[in-house]
């Protein structure tokens, strides 16, 4: 597999990572004693994300710039 469907595999499961992360955070904080440190979670799955889909963003851009440079 190439490194740029890894990149893409790993931003897709980061998402339902991300998304889970959501839930048990909303269901920690409705909690009487909320555990406050748990609003935190979702934040590195997040960075994460940031991370690869910046990168898939400059997928096309970078490949075009390649195309131009290859000489003909
Ligand atoms: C945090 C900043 C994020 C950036 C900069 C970002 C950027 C991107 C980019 C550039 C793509 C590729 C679009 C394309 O050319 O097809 C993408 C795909 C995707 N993103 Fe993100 N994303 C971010 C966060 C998220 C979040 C929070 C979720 C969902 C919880 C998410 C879910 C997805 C999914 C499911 C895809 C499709 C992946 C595939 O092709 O299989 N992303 N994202």
């Amino acid at each position: 597999m190439s490194a740029n469907k890894r990149i893409r595999q790993i931003h897709r499961w980061l998402s339902i990572v991300f998304t889970a992360t959501i839930v048990i955070t909303a269901v920690a904080l409705a909690q009487e004693d909320p555990v406050m440190w748990l609003s935190y979670l979702p934040l590195l799955p997040l960075f994460l994300l940031l991370g690869t889909g910046l990168y898939l963003f400059a997928l096309p851009y970078t490949a075009k710039w390649r195309h131009r440079r290859t000489p003909v």
